[in-house]
């Protein structure tokens, strides 16, 4: 039987090149109730999975962050840890919710928000192939910032437009540019069009609401109300649910003999 769906799919290979099983067409032959056809090949999903991983731009210092490999451990894991890698878990089985709803991690630096939201991602793509992109916020803004000429103001909407589109976008380092105008304008750009086109968007950010009366961080303190603003961070209570993490910078904790320790009887 003639196939117009296999001898295409071989001039344009959708699955794995050299996959034993369908030369890499992506589609396997077979026989049903002795009538021929044909199925996608297992590495047609495999091929699609690494496809949406190539294309979700995760930086190379974050490719080793899956949800599996965050550790939680009883003498240096905070409750608050504990919760934010449940909530995780949670969001990507939940996923998609009828109600779309994102996420935000609040919290210091090297608490793992940043692990966290490459490790939501991952697992939505592999698991259920949704289509998810990663932007560090001041990077994106330095890009659209050094593109933009005068004569050629699409240059901006260009490179905005797959973070606009994505299905799951993970914005990180929210607030961490100086908050100018031009900056707080993007800033509400991007939550107003995810806002109004009901796509989860999940924030990482430094700041958090109010000062921690335990932090041992001296000097000002910036709220991120005061880094977006007070209207984008009306809008991100909206689109998202907060997750504060409160802890130690994991780095030093790899340092600790109490952690290496625990690494090493797994
Ligand atoms: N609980 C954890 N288990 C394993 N690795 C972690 C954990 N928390 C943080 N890390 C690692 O520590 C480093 C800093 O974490 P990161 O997510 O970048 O912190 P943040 O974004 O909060 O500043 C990363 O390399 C991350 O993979
Ligand atoms: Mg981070
Ligand atoms: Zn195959």
């Amino acid at each position: 039987m003639y196939n117009a769906a296999v001898s295409k799919k071989q001039t344009h290979p959708t699955g794995i090149s050299g996959c034993p099983e369908c030369n890499g067409s992506g589609w396997i032959r077979l026989v049903k109730d002795g009538i021929a056809g044909v199925q996608r090949c297992d590495c047609f999903r495999q091929a699609r999975v690494e496809r949406l991983i190539v294309n979700a731009r995760i930086p190379s210092r974050y490719t080793h962050c899956e949800l599996k490999n965050f550790d939680l451990n009883e003498k240096l894991t905070t409750k608050s840890i504990e919760f934010a890698k449940l909530a995780a878990e949670a969001f990507v089985d939940e996923f998609p919710s009828s109600t779309p709803i994102g996420l935000l991690f609040m919290g210091p630096q090297g608490v793992g928000k940043t692990h966290l939201a490459v490790g939501i991602i991952k697992a939505l793509m592999k698991r259920k192939a949704v289509p998810c992109m990663f932007r560090a916020f001041p990077e994106l803004l330095k890009e659209i910032q050094m593109s933009y000429s005068p004569i050629s103001e699409s240059s901006e909407l260009f490179l905005l437009a797959p973070v606009l589109e994505t299905d799951v976008l993970v914005l990180d380092e929210l607030g961490s540019q100086t908050p100018s105008t031009w900056v707080k304008d993007t800033v509400s750009y991007v939550l107003n069009h995810r806002y109004s086109e009901n796509k989860v968007t999940i924030f990482t950010t430094n700041y958090l609401d109010g000062e921690d009366p335990m932090s041992t961080r001296k000097g000002v303190f910036y709220s991120l109300r005061d880094r977006i603003g007070d209207q984008m961070r009306s809008r991100l209570y909206e689109m998202c649910k907060t997750i504060v993490m409160a802890g130690n910078d994991f780095r030093q904790n790899i340092m600790d003999a109490e952690y290496r320790q625990f690494k090493k009887g797994r």
